[in-house]
């Protein structure tokens, strides 16, 4: 299936079968779709929780209503996008220790500019405690792109889900203790025979209104 063809196929699944596990493979290539999604200055400010057995289902069921409670009941998984409550020195410096040990600094140099640029944007976007969050928010909607154009291409179906009560499930969770907190989710599986999106045509706004060639 080339480009093309899935970005005019895809389609928020509205009904998931209960019955269709995802094979190992493909629950690993939707982990690396997280993993290695994009991030300024390689921030990586986050953190995604998987649900996915039937005890976690029942207990992250409540925050999603009834909008939303029957596509994480029924998904084979349902992500949560999580960002850190802040970005602390541990955080900057385990980056940095992390890309040195990947090999990205040929010496301290580089090192030493490349830690020196990530804490100026950082601090550009940390002006309060809330211009820090919505910009790891951000980061964090990168990483949900990355997920719903994969899982399409893997041939799953998926839903992007901002409709749950955030507060709720921090608590179920407890993702402050942690250091989180969520921000949006996404459901991931094979849609059912109930899906009324599976049929209906898709709807956007015509090239020339959305996008102008300068
Ligand atoms: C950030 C975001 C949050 C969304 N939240 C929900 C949701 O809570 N429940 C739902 O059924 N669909 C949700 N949607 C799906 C949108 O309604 C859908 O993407 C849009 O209508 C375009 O349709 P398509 O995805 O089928 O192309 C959300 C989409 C996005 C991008």
């Amino acid at each position: 299936m080339n480009i093309e063809s899935i970005v005019r196929t895809r389609y928020t699944s509205k009904a998931y079968d209960p019955m269709r596990p995802l094979s190992a493979e493909q629950r690993q290539q939707l982990l690396d779709l997280l993993r290695f999604s994009p991030s300024s200055v390689n921030s990586q400010p986050w953190h995604f929780f998987i649900i996915e057995s039937a005890d976690a289902k029942a207990r992250v069921k409540p925050a999603f209503g009834d909008l939303n409670g029957g596509k994480v009941q029924n998904a084979a998984l349902t992500v949560i996008f999580a960002t850190r409550t802040h970005i602390d020195e541990a955080h900057l410096n385990t980056l940095l220790t992390q890309e040195q040990q990947d090999g990205r600094f040929i010496n301290d140099e580089v090192k030493a500019s490349q830690d020196k640029g990530r804490r100026y944007f950082v601090n550009l976007n940390s002006g309060s405690e809330r211009q820090q969050q919505e910009w790891m928010a951000r980061q964090a909607y990168i990483s949900l792109g990355f997920l719903l154009l994969g899982a399409a291409t893997l041939g799953l179906n998926a839903t992007p889900v901002e409709g749950f009560d955030p507060q709720l499930l921090d608590e179920i969770l407890e993702l402050k203790q942690q250091g989180y907190r969520s921000v949006v989710a996404a459901t991931v599986g094979y849609s059912s025979e109930q899906d009324f999106n599976a049929g209906l045509p898709k709807s956007r706004l015509p090239q020339d209104s959305v996008i102008t060639l300068l």
